[in-house]
């Protein structure tokens, strides 16, 4: 019986430590899934072999005039900083982009810099460019929802603001239309919250009212043209003034206002500073553009992705809320160009040649 008593302890004693020692393994194994799933540490060997930081560009598109500039200048800025950069541009394609920045993850790059086609969609991006402890920044379009670690841009909200401010200068009172940019980029958000900061105290006034007011799929100049040709048909041609998120669809609605006989006669405002809107300034078609100076944002951004791939404390005093995290950010300062300061800015800058502008 005794003997008994003591078989039966000894199996419930080796039941409670199978019982416990199996509790502990599990215990070990949720430990070891919990640190699985915690972003992975910068990477430590920052330098190729050749000794160089290399710094992967997943741009959205070449479409617009500026982004030829972008991709030029920033190469430029980079290598001047004795590193080297990878560009790949995605044609304004959600998947491709994303394909485009896993290739240059898996090249190997030490930091990526991303002008998103879509603002959510590209923080699957982050995600897996954070996996392998590599850096993001959001170049000039901020990126939603997503652990990004810096955003270098320039004042988007002051963009809408300034040509809004320049065009209700000439028209206090009257009809507008605005020809936003693509609902896909954050940028197009904030150029319009920055034009109706200005117009909507004139707009409870009863001084102005909007008679249109459209979003332009994917920037397409074509589109702008389409709406711009929707606006004045249904207010029959009784529009006072427009104001277009850049100057691509600027184009469009110019193009739609010279088929009723109204360029020229109706201010239009545009952003960017191409050289065709340039050239419309001086020929009197169209009435401002704003001119962000691209050099400054690609040397900001250059300096900016060298240091934080070498691990070093960056300088972004700013901070700008992209729904997940207050993401530090540096801000640079657009100009309000007219043909009353034409020379003084934009030729003056070499931006564009006086010679090409007024042709
Ligand atoms: C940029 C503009 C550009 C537009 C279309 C915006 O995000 O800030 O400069 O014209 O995209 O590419």
């Amino acid at each position: 019986m005794g003997r008994i008593i003591n078989k039966t302890r000894i199996i419930l004693l080796a039941l409670v430590l199978a019982i416990f020692t199996s509790a502990c393994e599990t215990e070990v194994a949720k430990v070891s899934e919990i640190e699985q799933i915690k972003p992975v540490p910068m990477k430590e060997n920052v330098k190729d072999s050749d000794g160089k930081i290399k710094i992967g560009f997943s741009m959205d598109t070449l479409q617009e005039e500026r982004w030829l500039r972008d991709r030029e200048l920033f190469k430029k800025s980079v290598e001047a900083l004795g590193a080297e950069v990878e560009i790949l541009a995605a044609n304004g394609d959600d998947a491709l982009q994303i394909s485009q920045a896993e290739t240059l993850i898996s090249q190997g790059i030490d930091l990526l810099v991303i002008v998103p086609h879509n603002a959510e969609a590209t923080a699957a991006i982050v995600h897996r460019a954070h996996e392998a402890g590599i850096k993001v920044i959001a170049y000039d379009r901020l990126v939603k929802n997503a652990d990004i670690d810096l955003y270098v841009s320039f004042d988007n909200e002051q963009v809408g603001e300034m040509q809004a401010k320049a065009i209700t200068k000439l028209v206090p009172k009257g009809n507008y239309v605005y020809i936003g940019g693509a609902i896909t980029d954050n940028n197009a958000l904030l150029f319009k919250k920055g034009v109706f900061n200005v117009l909507q105290p004139l707009i409870d006034k009863g001084d102005i009212k909007i008679v249109y007011d459209q979003w332009t799929i994917d920037w397409n100049p074509e589109n702008a043209l389409a709406n711009m040709e929707a606006a004045l048909k249904a207010n029959g041609n009784q529009i006072d003034a427009v104001i277009a998120a850049n100057d691509a669809t600027a184009g469009g609605v110019i193009h739609a206002l010279t088929a009723q006989g109204l360029a020229g006669k109706i201010p239009v405002a545009g952003q960017d500073a191409e050289l065709a809107a340039a050239q419309r300034i001086v020929e009197g078609t169209q009435t401002m553009t704003v001119y962000k100076p691209i050099q400054s944002l690609t040397e900001k951004v250059a300096q900016l992705a060298v240091n934080l791939a070498k691990g070093e404390n960056i300088d972004a005093n700013q901070k700008v809320n992209n729904g997940k995290i207050e993401v530090p950010s540096v801000l640079l300062a657009p100009i309000a160009v007219d043909r009353f300061n034409i020379d003084d800015t934009i030729i003056a800058d070499g931006f564009h040649s006086r010679v090409d502008v007024y042709r």
